[in-house]
């Protein structure tokens, strides 16, 4: 019973998120969204994923793209995962069809970072992401693309300044407010539309009363573990960097 009730609040937390952007974004160009934060940990990579899967729970074709190429996870437990990637897109070794993966979960498809790349910030910068974007618009509804921290590379600007929409996570008690403040010039600067703020990793006592935190601890939805379980590792590999 408690395992159910916190799928449901799990649940309900990212349906609101879902519903939250496609009312924001009314009369917006709403067909890829970029997700950044200023720090590493800060929750993009569990907002993207759980935010794709609410989305293809309520039929929209999405497709997640892991655009951290800095990062090298290949998702190799699940079934029938393409070795490639978006760099290897990004580097003209393959086709748009090399690197889709669907899952068992209906209208749920990703795009692996692919192999890990020291020049990621001129990939994303190329004619060839620009393409990318281009090819999956057609092929998908909405496209949510997970980004690494605008605090230490600047990738996740150029591909703000690429999408349609970008959200902006925050994490909770955390963040010096400065950073964000910065972050949000950069971002504009760029030429990036900010679609609004998710602020994670809320302390419960602290904002009682609110309807729906970002929190999914307890969560035992089979999708959403064997991602988090894979992203875990990799967030406890970059920690001890
Ligand atoms: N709302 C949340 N409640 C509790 N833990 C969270 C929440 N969001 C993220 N986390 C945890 O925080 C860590 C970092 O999250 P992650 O999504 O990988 O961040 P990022 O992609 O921004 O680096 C992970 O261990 C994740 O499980
Ligand atoms: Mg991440």
């Amino acid at each position: 019973m408690m395992i159910d009730d916190d799928n449901k609040i799990l649940d309900e937390a990212y349906k609101i998120l879902r519903a939250n952007i496609l009312f924001s974004a009314v009369g917006k160009k709403l067909k890829t969204i970029a997700l950044v934060s200023y720090s590493p940990s800060e929750g993009k990579t569990t907002t993207s994923i759980n935010l794709s899967i609410a989305m293809a729970k309520a039929e929209m074709n999405v497709l997640y793209v892991d655009a951290d190429l800095r990062k090298s996870i290949i998702y190799k437990d699940l079934p029938d995962t393409k070795l490639s990637g978006l760099s290897e897109y990004l580097l003209g070794e393959a086709n748009i069809s090399d690197i889709i993966n669907k899952t068992s979960l209906n209208h749920f498809s990703y795009v692996n970072c692919g192999k890990q790349s020291n020049n990621s910030a001129e990939l994303l910068s190329s004619d060839r992401f620009d393409r990318f974007l281009k090819d999956v618009e057609g092929l998908f509804d909405i496209i949510i693309i997970d980004t690494p921290p605008l605090g230490s590379v600047v990738d996740g600007r150029i591909i703000a300044s690429k999408t349609d929409q970008t959200i902006i996570v925050i994490e909770a008690n955390r963040i010096k407010s400065k950073n964000v403040i910065d972050m949000k010039k950069q971002l504009l600067a760029s030429n990036a539309q900010i679609l609004g703020v998710v602020l994670n990793k809320i302390n419960k006592t602290d904002y009682k009363g609110y309807y729906g935190s970002y929190d999914y601890y307890g969560s035992k939805h089979k999708d959403h573990k064997k991602w988090f379980n894979r992203k875990k590792k990799m967030t406890k590999k970059e920690d001890q960097k």
